[in-house]
């Protein structure tokens, strides 16, 4: 018996995994984590399955579900939305099962701010702009910032953030940042990224508050830097004619001769 935690994407259920689908359709019992997690994907397990939603469980009901299972040799499909290494509450879970020595596996999903940029249909690190991106939020009823980890810390940097779980803090988010990337920094905020209600709103940390209007729903992420919207940026080096590389040796004598 073994429980497989897997990322379930983003929302759109063909941003599964392959992997992760035929995990699914290989567990008779699967637990799911709420309302980000589509039908479209539960609907890979078998026929017969249990399927649990597990938004109104404690840890201690989540893992003694995963324990009845284990008694009775039942594989478990664990299903978190996005990614696994965000904001899951996986580590929590993993820790119980290897204290019951009970065996897990882990399956990559489609995160979040990934399937945002793909909304976007962004590069969110572009030569000469922005060359880092931070995962990131504002602190929560359940979850506190660990010390120096502020937006503003972040935002000195220059780096493009991608902001979760704060879309309800909009004012404050953006009264944080404006003293370091200027007014004028572009700002999108994607709603259920990748899902058919899909929403994208494209604005400066000016005009962000008039541009989202009444809008809160609470699915959504806040991206901001200099690259998003960019179209002056440089090319990368790696794609230029005359950049000498292992798989395109360029010149008399290029650095890498073998690879020609
Ligand atoms: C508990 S976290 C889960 C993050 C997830 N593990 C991931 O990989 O993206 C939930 C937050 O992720 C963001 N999020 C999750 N799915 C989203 C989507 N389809 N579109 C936009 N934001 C999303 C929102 O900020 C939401 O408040």
């Amino acid at each position: 018996m073994t429980v497989h935690f897997i990322g379930a994407g983003p929302g759109a259920p063909d941003l599964l995994t392959l992997r992760g689908r035929d995990l699914i359709a290989a567990c008779p019992v699967c637990l799911y984590a709420g309302s980000l997690v589509p039908e479209g994907v539960l609907a890979h397990s078998p026929p017969g399955a249990r399927i649990v939603n597990t938004a109104p469980m404690s840890l201690d009901e989540i893992i003694a579900e995963i324990t009845a299972a284990h008694a009775a040799g039942l594989d478990v499909a664990r299903l978190h939305s996005g990614d696994l290494s965000i904001w899951s509450a996986m580590g929590e879970q993993l820790r119980r099962l290897r204290a019951l020595g009970i065996p897990y596996t882990v399956t990559p999903g489609v995160p979040s701010f990934s399937a945002a940029a793909a909304a976007l249909e962004a590069e969110l690190t572009l030569p000469g702009l922005a060359q880092t991106v931070v995962l990131t939020r504002t602190p929560g009823r359940a979850s506190a910032m660990p010390e120096g980890e502020k937006l503003a810390a972040f935002a000195a940097t220059g780096a493009v953030l991608a902001i979760h779980l704060s879309i309800h803090l909009l004012d404050q988010v953006v009264a944080e940042l404006t003293p370091h990337y200027g007014a004028d920094c572009p700002v999108a905020i994607v709603w259920r990224a990748s899902w058919p209600e899909q929403r994208i709103v494209r604005a400066t940390l000016a005009t962000l508050d008039a541009a989202v209007g009444g809008e809160m729903e609470r699915t959504a992420l806040i991206l901001v830097g200099k690259t998003l919207g960019a179209a002056d940026f440089d090319e990368s080096r790696l794609y230029a004619a005359d950049y000498d590389r292992r798989y395109r040796p360029v010149g008399a004598e290029p650095r890498f001769p073998e690879a020609s």
